[in-house]
């Protein structure tokens, strides 16, 4: 990774380095319910403590309106933080001003402090610049480990990079690493998974993937919608009619000879969606009117496992069917489990990420199987669009 300045070439030690992480982590009642993401931060804190600088974290919680509110705060995150470091981590009531400049004042060498939620000030979100500079004032260096907030052009996501030397993180590091194996430079062919609920949010991430890989597989219910556009009834399912001619669009601008476009070839129906419903399986010509389409059925599981096999590369963001309720989660995790296989044979390169589909390969056990897995949504989706990261762009080398 010679593109981006890593905690390779940072020196540290003696100094006060302003680390932005993602703590943006489920919790309930003042109480962190998933330490996945601390955890992939915990070896970049660790690094800069053990190498003799002072750490302090940067974050924001949930989204506040610009002011503190005690929902939002991130004083039950620094326990969390604490118990996975299993070191002491302390806590300033405030990311700036004289809260923030004492607690830093009184940090020695390998401490750890984090700093109150950053989106409890509005020109966190502004990137103002006024704002960047009281941050600034706090630190030396600069490192970014939020990946997953770096589709954000915030003050401690982006706006800091410019005020003194700036390195991505460990985790940020792998990151970009897989990301890069997954579409920057990947080997080929290269297979793409889509799936999810609707075609709506995910228009400019399948149009430039058709220009991109070689087989796109589209699945869960936003394939109804390209089955709709194609003439075929879709009864009850979920599908987005008004999109019928973008979705003709997009199959229209794959290159010819370059990129497969799979669809559904058969489909599970139920009358509801609700576990364990009484269930059909039918090709994709003859879903009753009184149906919907909940999950693809088993002629294309296995179209779709043929294309892994041939694929060198997989990238994969959202489930194939209603993966929350069984059976319909049955395709999600028969491919899941193919690409967590051919990734263990050496075959594949598997890259997945964005909400729903880290729950859904952790429900079908393989998620630390496949080459890796993204925590982040949102940057996720944007790096699969195609979009440059106001994050990342900011760390690279100059
Ligand atoms: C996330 O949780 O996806 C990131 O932390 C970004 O949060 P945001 O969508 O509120 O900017
Ligand atoms: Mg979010």
């Amino acid at each position: 990774m010679t593109a981006f300045r890593t905690l390779d070439s940072a020196d540290v030690k003696g100094k006060r380095v302003l680390l932005r992480v993602d703590l943006n982590v489920p919790a309930e009642h003042g109480r962190v319910t998933d330490l996945t993401r601390i955890e992939r931060v915990a070896p970049t804190i660790l690094e800069i403590a053990d190498k003799g600088g002072k750490v302090i974290l940067l974050a924001h919680f949930g989204r506040p309106k610009g002011g503190p509110d005690e929902a939002n705060s991130l004083k039950p995150v620094a326990a969390a933080v604490s118990q996975v470091l299993n070191r002491p981590v302390a806590f300033a009531s405030d990311c700036v001003g004289e809260a923030a400049a004492k607690a830093v004042a009184a940090m020695k060498n390998g401490d750890v402090l984090l700093l109150e939620n950053t989106r409890f000030h509005k020109g966190e979100e502004k990137n103002d610049p006024a704002f960047v500079a009281e941050l600034a004032k706090l630190g030396d260096v600069y490192v970014n480990d939020a990946f997953s907030a770096a589709h954000r052009a915030h003050a401690s996501t982006e706006g800091l990079a410019h005020h003194m030397p700036a390195y991505a993180g460990r985790a940020m590091q792998k990151e970009l690493e897989a990301l890069t194996l997954a579409l920057g430079s990947p080997a080929r062919p290269l297979a793409a998974i889509v799936g999810g609920a609707k075609v709506s949010g995910k228009l400019e991430l399948l149009t430039n993937l058709v220009n991109k890989v070689d087989t796109l597989i589209i699945g869960g219910g936003m394939a109804n919608t390209f089955l709709f556009a194609q003439g075929k009834a879709v009864g009850k399912s979920l599908c987005e009619k008004d999109l019928a001619e973008t979705a003709r669009g997009i199959l229209a601008t794959a290159p010819k000879g370059k990129c497969r476009i799979l669809l559904p070839v058969d489909v599970v129906v139920a009358k509801e969606l609700k576990a364990h419903a009484a269930l059909r399986i039918v090709d994709v010509d003859h879903v009753g009117a009184d149906e919907m389409i909940l999950d693809l059925g088993p002629k294309s599981i296995v179209a779709t496992e043929e294309a892994l096999g041939r694929a060198k590369t997989l990238v994969w963001n959202g489930p194939l069917g209603a993966f929350e309720t069984p059976p319909f989660d049955a395709a999600t995790k028969e491919v899941a489990k193919t690409a967590a296989f051919l990734t263990a044979e050496g075959k594949l390169k598997s890259v997945a990420g964005g909400g729903d589909t880290v729950a859904a390969l952790n429900a079908a056990g393989v998620a630390d199987q496949f080459t890796y897995v993204s925590t982040a949504g949102g940057a996720f989706l944007e790096w699969m669009e195609g979009k440059a990261l106001p994050g990342v762009e900011a760390l690279r080398a100059k």
